[in-house]
C-alpha cells in the first residue's frame, strides 16, 4: 500500500515537473505534437522505428511538412518538406568520404560467405550477423584492425564496442537528460573509456607498424601520414581518436542494415534478383573481386541500392540543426535557435514525392540524378555518396 501510494506521488511530481519545463513556445503552438505519452507507449510496446512514426502521423507531415515532440529537453521539430531540407542542407558542408577500398569490403564478404555456407540451413538473425561483417569491415578499413566478429562475437574489443553502442541507444537517454545524472554519467562514461582505450592501443600499434614499414593503406594510415608530413600536427592523437569512432559508428549500423534490408528485398522479388545476378554475372565474369570501374558498371545493381535506400534508409532522419534565422514554414514560424531534424524517411514515403511509394520499384532511379537534385532522396543526407 506504502508502495503504491509512493508510486502515485513519484509520478504526479514526474508529470507535474514534465508539464512545468515542457511549456510550448507560442510561435509552436499550433504545430501538430507528437505527445510524450504517445511515444512512451511506442517504446513500451516495440513500435520504436520510424515508419511507425510516420504512418501514425502521416496526415500532419503530408498536410503541413512538420510535426513537433520534446526531445532531449527541448521541443524538437521534424521537418518532411524537401524545400526546406534543400533550404537547411544547401548551407552546410557536406561530409567529405574518400573512396573506400572496395577489395576490403569484397575480401571480407568472401569470408563472409563461407561462414554462411558452414550455417547450412538453420535460422539466423541476418541483421546482427551483417553488424558483425560490416564492423570487421570498418575496422579493416578505418584501422587496418580486424575485429574478428564474423568468427568472434565475444571478444573484448566487440563487447566495449557493443557496449558504447546500446548506452547510445537507450531509450532512457533518447528521451530524458540523463547524463545531468552523475551516477548514470558516470556509468556511461566507463564504458567509453573502456572504448577509447582500444582505440588508443590500436593508434600506438599502427605508429609501430609503420615505423617498421608495415603500411596497409587504412584510414589511420592516411591521416597519420598527413600528420607527418607537417610541421604542425594536424590532428592530436585525441582528434585522431575521435575522428575513427564517428567513423565507425556512422558506417557500421548504418551499412549492416542496409544489406539486411536488400537480401529482404531481393527474396521476395524474384524478378528483380534474377536481373541483378544476370548483371553482375556479365559484368564481373570470374573475378569476384570487382574494381572501380566494374562497381560503377553495374547500373542495375546500383538502381536496386537507390530505391532499398528509399524504401527502408537506415539514418531515419538527419542529426537536429538549429537555425541562426527564423525559419517560415508554410503557415508557421519556427524561431531561430529550435532544433530541426529533416524526417528522412517521410520524405521518402511521401505520395507527394513519389508514385506508389510502398511499392519496391528500382526503375524509378534510371534517372537518379533528377530524383536526387529535388532533395526527395536523402538516404546519405546532401552529401557527395549519392
Ligand atoms: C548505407 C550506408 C550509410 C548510410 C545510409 C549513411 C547515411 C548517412 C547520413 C544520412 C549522414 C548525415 C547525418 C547528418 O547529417 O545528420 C551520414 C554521415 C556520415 N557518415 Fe554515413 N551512411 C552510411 C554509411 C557510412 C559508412 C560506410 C561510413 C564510413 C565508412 C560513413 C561515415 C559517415 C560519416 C563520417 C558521417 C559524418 C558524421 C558527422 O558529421 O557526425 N557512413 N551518413
Amino acid at each position: 500500500m506504502i508502495l503504491w501510494a509512493f508510486l502515485v506521488v513519484i509520478t504526479i511530481l514526474l508529470i507535474t515537473y514534465y508539464k512545468i519545463t515542457s511549456k510550448t513556445p507560442d510561435a509552436l503552438k499550433n504545430i501538430h505534437t507528437i505527445t510524450l505519452f504517445s511515444r512512451i507507449f511506442l517504446t513500451i510496446t516495440k513500435q520504436l522505428g520510424h515508419d511507425t512514426l510516420y504512418f501514425r502521423y502521416k496526415q500532419y507531415f503530408e498536410k503541413d511538412g512538420i510535426v513537433k515532440e520534446r526531445f532531449r529537453g527541448k521541443w524538437t521539430c521534424m521537418v518532411t518538406d524537401p524545400a526546406i531540407a534543400k533550404d537547411i542542407l544547401s548551407k552546410q558542408g557536406a561530409p567529405a568520404f574518400r573512396a573506400l577500398p572496395l577489395h576490403l569490403f569484397a575480401e571480407t564478404a568472401l569470408k563472409m560467405i563461407d561462414i554462411l555456407e558452414t550455417i547450412d540451413k538453420k535460422p539466423i538473425v541476418i541483421d546482427s550477423f551483417m553488424q558483425r561483417f560490416t564492423l570487421d569491415v570498418l575496422g579493416k578499413v578505418a584501422f587496418g584492425f580486424d575485429f574478428n566478429n564474423l568468427e568472434n562475437p565475444n571478444s573484448v574489443y566487440v563487447t566495449a564496442y557493443n557496449e558504447v553502442q546500446n548506452a547510445i541507444l537507450d531509450p532512457l537517454a533518447l528521451f530524458f537528460q540523463i547524463d545531468n545524472i552523475p551516477i548514470l554519467r558516470q556509468h556511461r562514461l566507463k564504458k567509453l573509456t573502456k572504448l577509447n582505450n582500444i582505440f588508443i592501443e590500436i593508434i600506438k600499434e599502427k605508429r609501430k607498424a609503420l615505423a617498421a614499414g608495415k603500411s596497409q593503406g587504412d584510414l589511420l594510415e592516411h591521416m597519420l601520414n598527413a600528420n607527418e608530413n607537417l610541421d604542425n600536427q594536424i590532428l592530436s592523437d585525441n582528434e585522431l581518436k575521435h575522428n575513427l569512432a564517428v567513423f565507425i559508428l556512422a558506417g557500421h549500423k548504418t551499412t549492416a542494415t542496409a544489406i539486411s534490408t536488400i537480401l529482404y528485398l531481393l527474396s521476395i522479388h524474384k524478378n528483380v534478383q534474377e536481373k541483378a545476378r544476370e548483371e553482375v554475372l556479365r559484368i564481373l565474369g570470374d573475378n569476384l573481386i570487382p574494381s572501380a570501374e566494374q562497381h560503377k558498371s553495374l547500373k542495375y545493381l546500383n538502381m536496386i541500392i537507390h530505391e532499398n535506400l528509399r524504401l527502408y534508409p537506415p539514418a531515419t532522419f538527419l542529426q537536429h540543426r538549429e537555425s541562426a534565422e527564423n525559419l517560415k514554414i508554410k503557415d508557421f514560424v519556427i524561431p531561430a535557435g529550435t532544433p530541426i531534424e529533416i524526417f528522412i524517411y517521410g520524405i521518402h514515403h511521401s505520395p507527394k514525392l513519389w508514385t506508389n511509394p510502398e511499392e519496391f520499384l528500382p526503375e524509378r532511379f534510371e534517372n537518379k540524378n533528377a530524383t536526387i537534385e529535388n532533395y526527395s532522396w536523402l538516404a546519405f543526407s546532401s552529401g557527395a555518396r549519392k
